[in-house]
């Protein structure tokens, strides 16, 4: 296999296998309408030879936001035009675009939703901290409903497919995660699985039997975690299989929640000086506290941060692809050099490759793998754009030019 050949996520053919990876953007207004900035951000790679876009995460309904201000939504139909506008500009470069559809479950706070947090039980994220209100039957049943109407709008706004968010720790994978999800109906655990499944699986098949068997469905899944009750490999290959039953188009393999975020986008450090100031969890103004925070809290909390190793995720995809033959395998997560990219695709280790933070760094970067097969991205993965989420600031690269310029020489 070649990283610029064609090759097909579900019956959608992309040019070449480099994906950019859901990117939370900060540009949208406060009812998730997004704005001209949003737009171009995508018009760009797109541009450059990237093979498909998966947009960041959309919200599906006004008690799934999720914390970040800036938030895109695909809750209602007057989105659609926008949305519309900008897949059109994207296919004029011949990339493709999906929607990442999602449910922030109980990783969000009531003032975001302004009202209840909702979760696949009682119990509380220990970052997010709002006590979740546990999903009823008839509300699980009819937040399907929820998720089939979102996917419905996004293919009326010419996305070539959708992606479910079943990563880090948001709802569908508070279902999945049987250390979150305790319950008794339906969508509890499945004793054979050990995972529970239920709820994503009457997704897929009401996306499927509304819209199209073959509107391509994407699923964002986290291999591994943090807590201290395991999510084992026998639950991952579980859920792999599960996937491999449902012919879904492309499976993305990612890790973790959104309670040890640093341990989904591991970075060189931990910018504490950039979270004690934007962080509304974290936010310290006094000198004299930060000083105590970051003596005796920092060292506690850098322990439980794994550090950067390049091609993270590449164990957990190979697993994945010895358990799926049709599957396409998109593997996330510290891909930096063309090295990396093109001997993991030859040695069919992914189909694949998709990326986040080297895209926010350089739109361009497909184009410059393209022209040079040795790249090395100028990303050092110093995290400042994932800790600026919280802020209500724009996401974008916050390297100094000296940073830049040290790596690139
Ligand atoms: C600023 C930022 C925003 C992100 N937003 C999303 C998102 O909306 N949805 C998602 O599934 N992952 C999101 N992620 C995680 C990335 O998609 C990706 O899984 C992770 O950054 C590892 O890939 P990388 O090493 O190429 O950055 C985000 C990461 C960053 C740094």
């Amino acid at each position: 296999m070649d990283i610029f050949e064609q090759a097909y996520l579900g019956n959608i053919a992309l040019k070449n296998r480099i994906v950019r990876s859901a990117t939370y953007e900060g540009m949208c207004d406060k009812n998730g309408f997004p704005s001209e900035d949003y737009k171009q951000l995508y018009v760009k790679p797109a541009q450059n030879n990237i093979g498909a876009i998966i947009t960041g995460f959309v919200f599906i309904s006004n008690d799934g936001r999720a914390m970040q201000p800036g938030q895109a939504g695909i809750d209602n139909d007057d989105k659609i035009p926008f949305y519309k506008e900008m897949t059109d500009e994207v296919h004029k470069y011949d990339c493709k675009i999906f929607m990442q559809i999602a449910h922030a479950g109980r990783q969000t706070s009531k003032e975001t939703t302004g009202g209840k947090v909702y979760g696949a039980s009682y119990k509380k994220s220990h970052y997010f901290k709002s006590k979740p209100e546990r999903l009823s039957t008839d509300q699980v049943f009819s937040l399907v409903e929820t998720f089939a109407g979102s996917a419905r709008r996004a293919k009326q706004s010419g996305f070539d497919g959708v992606q479910i968010h079943a990563a880090h720790g948001y709802l569908v994978h508070q279902f999945i995660l049987p250390v979150i999800n305790n319950r008794k109906d339906i969508f509890g655990v499945d004793s054979k699985t050990g995972i529970g499944i239920k709820f994503l699986d009457m997704i897929i098949d009401r996306i499927r039997e509304k819209y199209g068997a073959d509107f391509p469905i994407l699923i964002k899944v986290s291999a591994g975690g943090d807590y201290l009750k395991q999510f084992t490999q026998k639950q991952f290959l579980n859920l792999i299989r599960f996937l491999d039953s449902k012919k879904i188009a492309g499976i993305e393999i990612s890790y973790g929640t959104m309670d040890y975020a640093l341990n989904i986008f591991r970075g060189n450090g931990v910018p504490f000086d950039t979270i004690l100031k934007y962080n509304p969890r974290y936010k310290i103004n006094n000198n004299w506290h930060k000083f105590l925070w970051k003596t005796f809290a920092a060292p506690i909390v850098s322990q439980r941060i794994k550090p950067f190793i390049p091609m993270y995720n590449l164990p957990y995809a190979q697993t994945a692809k010895q358990f799926t033959d049709i599957i396409p395998v998109i593997v996330v997560g510290g891909f930096r050099t063309g090295q990396e990219i093109f001997s993991t695709i030859k040695k069919g280790y992914a189909d694949f490759i998709s990326l986040c933070r080297p895209f926010i760094c350089e739109p361009d970067f497909a184009n410059k793998l393209y022209a040079d097969g040795n790249y090395v991205s100028k990303c050092i993965s110093c995290n400042t754009c994932a800790v600026m989420c919280d802020s209500i600031n724009l996401t974008k690269c916050y390297q100094t030019k000296a940073e830049r310029r040290e790596q690139s020489a």
